[in-house]
Parts: structure tokens; C-alpha cells; sequence
């Protein structure tokens, strides 16, 4: 009889001792981290529940070269495949405070919920924000706006992290937002925001979120999985008219189709994948460019690790 032996060598972890203190968890599906509900796995995500514990996330990786992502609200983003290096999302506590008409927040508060709370302090300036979905770092990052407002209207200063971990607190200045952009890439991360907003009677405030809410539960597929607007308009055009007009609405790639409501959004019915989205957007760009000779630009990310 032979015996055999399994000799059990246990594998280094891949990263350092400081950044393992950082709270995390493996393997977790992209579909449970965005709003779309597809992508494959997330191998290292990373919960900083501090500013400090944040820090040493990005001073680490930065330390050892390791290249690695955040995530918001995962409501603008598609994942093709699984991610083996770290991704950082802030979990810091979601408190809201007010001085005057200074309303603060840390990044990893809902952006509706945000809005919700301005809402109920009698504040107005974000009501404009009342349904966009996300994280507010993930809004600040991508300068979010709606009805002809956005962040960096109201925006009177923000904390965030450099690429090698510094924090910085400032106002934001010109060039540094533009149309669902920021300088806030690049490994640079959101902190908090403080918006500057005006005292208002809040039952108008409340009718004008209702107003909104309304407007974009009858225009925009709401009830099914989405990721909000697709493609970003171009200068002086609608992307979703564009799509429309192209006779696109209903396109669909297995579980992911164009919808009909608003052929600016793609909604996921059911079982669709990372690769089926990623192939509709191509699809939607190449007739578009086809039909009209615009190219669209996406306003989701994708990933492709
Ligand atoms: N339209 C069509 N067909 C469609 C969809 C729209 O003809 O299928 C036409 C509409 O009739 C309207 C025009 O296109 O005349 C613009 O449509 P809409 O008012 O829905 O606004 P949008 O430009 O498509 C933008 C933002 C939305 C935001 C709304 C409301 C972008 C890319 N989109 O949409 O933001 O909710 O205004 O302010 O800036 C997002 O950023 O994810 C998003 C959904």
C-alpha cells in the first residue's frame, strides 16, 4: 500500500500587511456592486470605514506600485470579467451635517439620499439631484447634473485623497469640472462635499422634486436594471434622440436591450452579461455613427481588466 502525503505550502497573500488591515472581502460579484447587475467577480474589495483607513489603502498601493481602482455606487459601470487587483469603496458613515446653508456629506452617502436630506432641511440646490442615483463621490467625481444643473453649481468645496495619499481640502476651480467630468481620476479619490445651497420654503422644494421624480418615471425605464444615460449628448444634441432616431429602441443582445422608453438607457432583463451590454453599446455606436455620423461617447465605464 502506498500512502501519499499532500504537503500544504500556504500561499502568500498578494498584498502587504498594512493595506490587509484595511477591511475587505474576496470574490465579490460585480453583479451585487452595480446597478446593472452584471461583470464578473471583484477579488479584493476594499471597505474603508475611515478617512485614515482610506489613506493607508491608497499610500499603500501607491507604496508597492500595485495598480487599483474605486467604485461609487456602481451605477455607471460595467465590468467585463473579474478583477484580481485591489478596488477601493468607501464605507465611511453616512453623516450628514449642516452649518447654515452648508450641507456636508461623505462620499459614500447616497447621492439620492443627499438630496432627500437637503429636502427636509428646508434647503433647495439639489433637488436636481433627486434621481440620480450613486454614491456622492461618484457624483462629484463625474460632475452629475440634471434639467440644466449640475454638481459644480452648488459644490463649495470637497476633500479627497491625491495618488499618493495625501488629503487635500479645497473650492473647486475653473477647469476643474466640465460636462460628466472631473480631474477627480487619475487615482485621486472623493472624500466628502459640502454644497453651498439657498434656505427655501420646503414644500416648494418638495413639489419640485415630485416634479422631477414624476418627469423621469414617465421618460426613463426606472423599474428595470439600468445604469442611467449610456452615452453622454453630444454639444447641442440628445444622444437618446439620436438612438431613437436611428430606429434602435428594442435592440437587443441577449438579456440586454435598448429600451423602449428611453433609447438613451440599456436595461438588463433578467440574465443579461457584461459582454452582451458591451456589445449593444457597440452595436448603438456603430448605426448611430451609421445613420447621423456622430460617435457617441460612453458615459458609463467599462472596465476591462
Ligand atoms: N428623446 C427622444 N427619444 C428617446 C429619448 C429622448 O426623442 O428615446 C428626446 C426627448 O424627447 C427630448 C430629448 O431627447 O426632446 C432629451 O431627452 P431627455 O429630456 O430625456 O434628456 P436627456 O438629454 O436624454 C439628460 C441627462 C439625464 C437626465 C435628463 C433630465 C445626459 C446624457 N442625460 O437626458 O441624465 O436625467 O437629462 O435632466 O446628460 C444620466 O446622466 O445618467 C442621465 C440619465
Amino acid at each position: 500500500m502506498t500512502l501519499e502525503y499532500t504537503i500544504l505550502i500556504p500561499m502568500p497573500l498578494p498584498f502587504p500587511d498594512d493595506l490587509l488591515q484595511v477591511p475587505h472581502r474576496r470574490d465579490v460579484p460585480f453583479a451585487k456592486l452595480t446597478t446593472l447587475g452584471v461583470g464578473g467577480l471583484c477579488r479584493w474589495l476594499f471597505e474603508p470605514t475611515t478617512e485614515a483607513q482610506a489613506q493607508t489603502f491608497v499610500r499603500a498601493c501607491a507604496r508597492e506600485g500595485l495598480p487599483w481602482r474605486v467604485l461609487g455606487g456602481g451605477s455607471n459601470l460595467v465590468v467585463l470579467g473579474d478583477l484580481e487587483g485591489p478596488l477601493l469603496r468607501l464605507a465611511l458613515p453616512k453623516i450628514v451635517t449642516q452649518e447654515g446653508s452648508l450641507l456636508s456629506a461623505p462620499a459614500s452617502h447616497g447621492h439620492i439620499a443627499l438630496a432627500e436630506a437637503a429636502a427636509a432641511a428646508g434647503l433647495s440646490g439639489l433637488e436636481f439631484a433627486s434621481g440620480i442615483p450613486g454614491s456622492l463621490g461618484g457624483a462629484i467625481r463625474m460632475n452629475a447634473g440634471a434639467y440644466g444643473r449640475e454638481w459644480v453649481n452648488v459644490l463649495a468645496r470637497y476633500r479627497f485623497l491625491t495618488p499618493e495619499g495625501e488629503l487635500v481640502e479645497k473650492a473647486p476651480e475653473p477647469g476643474e469640472f466640465s460636462y460628466r467630468q472631473s480631474f477627480l481620476t487619475g487615482g485621486r479619490v472623493v472624500l466628502s462635499a459640502t454644497a453651498l445651497l439657498a434656505e427655501g420654503d420646503p414644500a416648494t422644494i418638495r413639489a419640485q422634486v415630485a416634479e422631477y421624480r414624476a418627469k423621469r418615471g414617465t421618460s426613463q425605464p426606472l423599474s428595470k436594471r439600468n445604469a442611467g444615460c449610456i452615452f453622454k449628448n453630444p454639444t447641442g444634441q440628445s444622444a437618446g434622440r439620436l438612438i431613437d432616431a436611428a430606429g434602435l429602441k428594442g435592440l437587443r443582445v441577449g438579456d440586454a436591450e435598448v429600451s423602449p422608453e428611453h433609447a438613451n438607457f440599456l436595461v438588463n432583463h433578467g440574465h443579461a452579461t457584461a459582454a452582451e451590454f458591451a456589445e449593444l453599446m457597440d452595436q448603438v455606436q456603430a448605426r448611430v455613427l451609421e445613420v447621423h455620423g456622430v460617435r457617441l461617447e460612453p458615459e458609463v465605464e467599462i472596465w476591462r481588466p
